[in-house]
């Protein structure tokens, strides 16, 4: 017998959205213990969540998080509202014994992510952080390859994360849409909104990051506040790069930007090891490149003159959740990632194991996103303790 699992959701922009999405296609396409209702969403403005619980049959909506938290018959409370929310929300919501999944960055620093994981640990509640990259089947691949040993001793790491969209110096800053440019809503800029999802998936693929040298830069100085108008200072990183070290002692280098003219979401990673390497690019998401020097169950060594790299068309049954999916060839996209990501959450609590990331995993991240803001600052290299 499929049990209820009473959501209730906090936003309804961009993450609202998928997150809704999500929660009204799992249990079509995946066989789980557990079925989402769609029970409250909550924003402040009453018209619009209102006019969003309609379109997308949430059964009813509050305007104060608050509320929501109290409610006897929500189990799970789910956080789509901005970064400076998220502390909050987080810790009412473990103390009410909800269980909770929050968006990323988990927090806007190291020490409120840290009191966030301590509540939801005390409160022995299921969480989760949206770091819903890993469940695109081509990097879920990749980190089979990885785990199946095909490549080998690692040496590189090379990710980026760019985008276009704050070029114009007209475009404004803060406010309800344009919060991600400043940086008290936001807690820093590229980093904590693009950097974040980056690190995420190169520590699941390559293991811990132990120190950082970081450089940003802030191209547009002032922009216009989009509530009052008035021209004042910009605060958040426009672009950062920074060079890692990783435990297994391979190197990394991570780049992200909203001014690389021509790159919209440009999320790409590549890992060079002695025995093979993988690349991906979030803007062709259904394949995975694969260069295979030795075959780690034959032993076979791959060194002739049909030697090169190959691009996976990650759509087979035997792929990561493509069995869940269409038939061989038919591709899924990025709404998709955020349906996988609530199949696995629920399959965790099905089996009781949990799901990764949890707050705690999500924490690593944050740690390399506050050392490399520190290290930008100073100039020196940062250890992540
Ligand atoms: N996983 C991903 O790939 C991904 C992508 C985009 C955004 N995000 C994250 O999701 C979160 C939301 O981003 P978004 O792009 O959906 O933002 P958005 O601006 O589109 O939506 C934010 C929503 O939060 C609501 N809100 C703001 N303050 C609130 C409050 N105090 N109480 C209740 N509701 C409140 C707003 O009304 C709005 O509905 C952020 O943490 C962001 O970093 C993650």
């Amino acid at each position: 017998m499929t049990k209820p699992l009473n959501v209730g959701l906090i936003g309804y922009g961009f993450m609202g959205r998928t997150h809704s999405n999500a929660y009204r296609q799992v249990s079509k396409f995946f066989d789980l213990g557990h079925e989402p209702v769609l029970k409250a969403c909550c924003a402040r403005n009453e018209d619009k969540i209102k006019a969003f619980a309609e379109n997308w049959g949430w059964e009813s909506y509050e305007t104060d998080w608050k509320k929501l938290v109290e409610r006897d018959d929500i189990d799970l409370i789910d956080i789509g509202s901005p970064n400076n929310t998220h502390y909050e929300i987080a810790i009412a919501a473990a103390k009410a014994g909800k269980m909770v999944i929050c968006e990323k960055p988990l927090a806007m620093n190291v020490k409120e992510a840290e009191e966030m994981v301590a509540a939801v640990e005390e409160a022995g509640v299921a969480n989760m952080v949206w770091y819903n990259y890993r469940r695109v089947p081509a990097i879920t691949l990749a980190k089979q390859l990885v785990d199946e040993g095909r490549i080998g001793r690692p040496f590189h790491y090379r990710a980026t994360y760019l985008q276009d969209w704050t070029i114009n110096e007209d475009v404004p800053q803060g406010g309800a849409t344009l919060w991600r440019l400043d940086a008290a809503v936001a807690g820093s800029g590229v980093t904590g909104d693009l950097l974040a999802h980056s690190i995420d998936t190169a520590i699941w693929l390559n293991g811990p990051i132990t120190s950082v040298v970081a450089a940003t830069e802030t191209f547009i100085k002032e922009r216009e506040h989009a509530e009052t108008g008035k021209k004042q200072a910009v605060t958040i990183d426009d672009a950062c790069m920074f060079l890692a070290r990783f435990a297994n002692g391979s190197m990394g280098t991570f780049e992200s930007t909203r001014y690389a003219r021509g790159r919209k979401n440009f999320n790409t990673f590549e890992l060079n090891g002695a025995d093979g390497s993988v690349h991906f690019n979030l803007e062709d998401p259904h394949l995975l490149s694969y260069f295979e020097y030795k075959n780690p169950t034959t032993g076979h060594k791959v060194e002739d003159h049909v030697t090169g790299w190959r691009d996976i068309n990650v759509t087979n049954f035997e792929h990561p959740y493509m069995d869940k999916w269409w038939v061989p060839g038919c591709t899924i996209g990025y709404e998709h990632t955020f349906t996988n990501a609530v199949a696995d959450f629920i399959a965790g609590l099905d089996s009781g194991n949990g799901t990764e990331p949890t707050f705690r995993t999500a924490l690593e991240t944050q740690k390399v996103c506050d050392a490399v803001l520190e290290s930008a600052k100073s100039g020196n290299w940062v250890d992540i303790k």
